[in-house]
């Protein structure tokens, strides 16, 4: 059982109900342009479950193994198509030309390959998901503005602040 096991300091919760909010609101107003959805630290996968519902092809990516099995129960016993995936968001070689706060500290800024098990790149999503601790957003928005392509959307959950929607231009 997960409360069985050591905290994983990263992992916090989102407010899912307002999540699905956005999510249908994006979609009822046609503002993404296709239909995969990608959260980056999925946590336990709800959003992207949620996404999965709402008719997008939904990816989750989580960087701690034990969230990604427990995302892949999740998925199975509601019996929502999802699929998860255990790296890091971050594409290799990716940060170096990026300037970015080295001192971030609930994010991983480590660099995998994951995408390439996905078999999809940064570049082939539609919309994205996070949510950054505070003051963490820029680096999400660092990474989307690299890699993501142009038009498509993150999406982050900023606390009090709620959500917040980009697009790529
Ligand atoms: C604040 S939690 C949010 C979880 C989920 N998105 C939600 O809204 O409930 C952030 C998650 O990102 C994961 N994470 C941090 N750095 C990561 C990285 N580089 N790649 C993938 N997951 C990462 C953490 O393990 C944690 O589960």
């Amino acid at each position: 059982m997960l409360r069985d096991q050591e905290v994983i300091e990263n992992f916090v919760t989102c407010d899912f109900a307002l999540a699905d909010h956005a999510l249908q609101w994006i979609l009822e107003n046609h503002l993404s342009t296709g239909q995969r959805f990608c959260e980056l630290g999925s946590g336990f996968g709800v959003v992207t479950l949620l996404a999965s519902l709402a008719g997008m092809e939904a990816i989750g990516i989580e960087i701690e193994q034990v969230l990604v099995d427990e995302c892949i129960d999740l998925s199975e016993r509601l019996a929502i198509e999802a699929e998860f995936y255990c790296g890091s968001f971050i594409p290799r070689n990716s940060l170096e030309g990026i300037e970015f706060d080295r001192d971030i500290k609930n994010v991983s800024t480590e660099e995998g390959d994951v995408y390439r098990e996905v078999g999809l790149s940064m570049s082939d999503f539609d919309l994205f998901f996070a949510f950054p601790w505070p003051g963490e957003h820029v680096f999400f928005e660092q990474v989307f503005d690299e890699w993501a392509a142009v038009g498509s959307l993150l999406l982050t959950y900023r606390g009090r602040d709620g959500m917040h929607l980009i697009r790529k231009v």
